[in-house]
């Protein structure tokens, strides 16, 4: 019992992860999307598993795999359907971690037939998605939640407010400024921040690390609230 708990200390516990990237229809057959692979999302994913938790994967279209059968994938497109997949599963969750590259825009209308180039130059209107991780921080009840910031400026100034405005527990930060790290990438570079703005700044690692450290966190709040 005492061995199984230092080596699977998420056995029982219940893991919502989002990854991906998602896609708007234009019309349909095009889309307006993203460079997100889904790796670091699915690494986390695998990290979770393999540490004995139950996981609920929401994923926008990658290539990714998994290969821990504690892991449900489930597969969605839109940010909408990804917003409504977390939502039927986030009241059982323990955690929920948002590392999905979720579009903020999508457009406003769907053309019903592939549009022609009959126009020299036309402008699709925009409108906002539903911000995903600040709804599941205004619903939080007990979950430890986690999110991710990508800044290009001001980064830990932007990242302490993107804490505070989805009532996170903890963020990952990834910094763009190394050039081995991000998008399409198996690298990344992260400085966590916590409730407290408390930081930890990480060497740049590959994202099965990046990941093994986030799980590091979560291991960490389980045992500080025994
Ligand atoms: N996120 C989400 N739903 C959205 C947009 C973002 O769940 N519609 C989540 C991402 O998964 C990530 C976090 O919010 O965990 C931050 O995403 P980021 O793009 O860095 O920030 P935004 O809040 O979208 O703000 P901005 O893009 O303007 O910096
Ligand atoms: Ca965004």
């Amino acid at each position: 019992e005492a061995d199984v708990k230092k080596k699977l200390p998420l056995v029982g516990k219940k893991i919502l992860i989002t990854a991906g990237p998602t896609y708007e229809a234009i019309d349909p057959v095009r889309f307006i999307g993203n460079h997100s692979s889904g790796k670091m999302g699915f690494d986390i994913a695998e990290s979770a598993a393999n540490l004995g938790a139950s996981v609920i994967l929401v994923s926008g279209p990658t290539n990714c795999k998994v290969s821990n059968s504690l892991i449900d994938v489930i597969p969605v497109v839109t940010a909408e359907e990804m917003y409504n997949a977390c939502f039927k599963y986030y009241e059982n969750m323990d955690v929920a971690i948002a590392a999905a590259a979720v579009a903020d825009y999508r457009p406003k209308f769907v053309a019903s037939q592939k549009i022609k180039k009959t126009e020299d130059s036309f402008k699709i209107e925009l409108e906002k998605t539903k911000d995903i991780l600040e709804s599941l921080g205004a619903n939080k009840k007990n979950q430890f939640l986690i999110g991710f910031a990508l800044e290009t400026e001001n980064e830990i100034e932007n990242a302490k407010r993107k804490i505070q405005k989805k009532n996170l527990d903890l963020i990952v930060l990834n910094s763009l400024q190394d050039k081995g790290a991000g998008f399409g990438k198996l690298t990344n570079k992260v400085t966590f921040i916590d409730q407290d703005f408390n930081l930890q700044v990480m060497e740049l690692k590959s994202k099965e690390d990046v990941a093994a450290d986030i799980l590091e966190r979560v291991v960490e709040y389980f045992n500080s609230k025994k």
